[in-house]
């Protein structure tokens, strides 16, 4: 099964990977998280997507589509992979739509979970996530069960740095100004099921399995 996941910062994205990867044994691969860990190793491709993500800003597409060519490649890759924030730009997708042609392969859905852009805010500036593992919790809808510690890793949480005020903001408008005319591309090729993200976490996921138990 090969997904993409799509929707606006904070939508669930992460959220509801970890939860398909698990329940569908489907490599997880993020762009997010793969910067953030080249920013941790402090490696050339960290150094060069921190002045952008610090920013809210997107990464350059020649950069995020070579991370992403790199790592389809992989064996774990073959028999499904779950994309999530990527693509994010029309170069994006055309590159990805030419890859899975070489690669033999097409796309199976592309799963939008709406939220309103409201609700948006408060999901993000109350996010922790686990330095270790990455999990992320939400300080009131979806708190760890000690307060501030990762439940599998013991970790005290940490905030991403882009979910401060002031870097959310120009997240949001950025991401609103793309996502439109992906969704349009991937409606147009038929791949594109929506569902309501804005329920609790284990209802979006049920009508997550219910497309792909199809
Ligand atoms: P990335 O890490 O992908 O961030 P994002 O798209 O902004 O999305 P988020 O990870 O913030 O949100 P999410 O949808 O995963 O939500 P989550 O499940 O955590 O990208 C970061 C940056 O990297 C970009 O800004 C850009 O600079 C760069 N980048 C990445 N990909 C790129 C690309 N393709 N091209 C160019 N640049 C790229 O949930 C959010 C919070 O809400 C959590 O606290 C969670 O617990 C809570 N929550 C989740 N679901 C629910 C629910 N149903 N109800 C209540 N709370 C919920
Ligand atoms: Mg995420």
């Amino acid at each position: 099964m090969n997904l993409i996941l799509m929707g606006l910062p904070g939508a669930g994205k992460g959220t509801q990977a970890e939860k398909i990867n698990n329940k569908y044994n489907i490599p997880h691969i993020s762009t997010g998280d793969m910067f953030r860990l080249a920013i941790k190793e402090g490696t050339e491709l960290g150094k060069q997507a921190k002045q952008f993500m610090d920013q809210g800003e997107l990464v350059p597409d020649e950069v995020t589509i070579g991370i992403v060519q790199e790592r389809l490649s992989k064996d774990d890759c073959k028999n499904g992979f779950l994309l999530d924030g990527f693509p994010r730009t029309i170069a994006q997708a055309e590159a990805l739509q030419k890859l899975l042609a070489e690669m033999g392969q097409t796309i199976d859905y592309v799963v939008h979970v709406d939220v309103p852009e409201e609700k948006l805010v408060e999901r993000l500036t109350g996010r922790r996530i686990c330095p270790t593992c990455g999990t992320a919790y939400h300080v009131i809808f979806n708190p760890p069960k000690e307060e501030g510690i990762c439940d599998k890793e013991g970790s005290q949480l940490v905030q991403r740095d882009d979910d401060k005020p002031e870097t959310v903001k120009n997240r949001l408008s950025v991401n609103m100004e793309q996502t439109q005319p992906l969704l349009d591309f991937y409606d147009k090729k038929g791949y594109l099921v929506k569902v309501n993200g804005d329920q609790e976490i284990d209802e979006v996921f049920q009508d997550i399995q219910g497309f792909l138990d199809k």
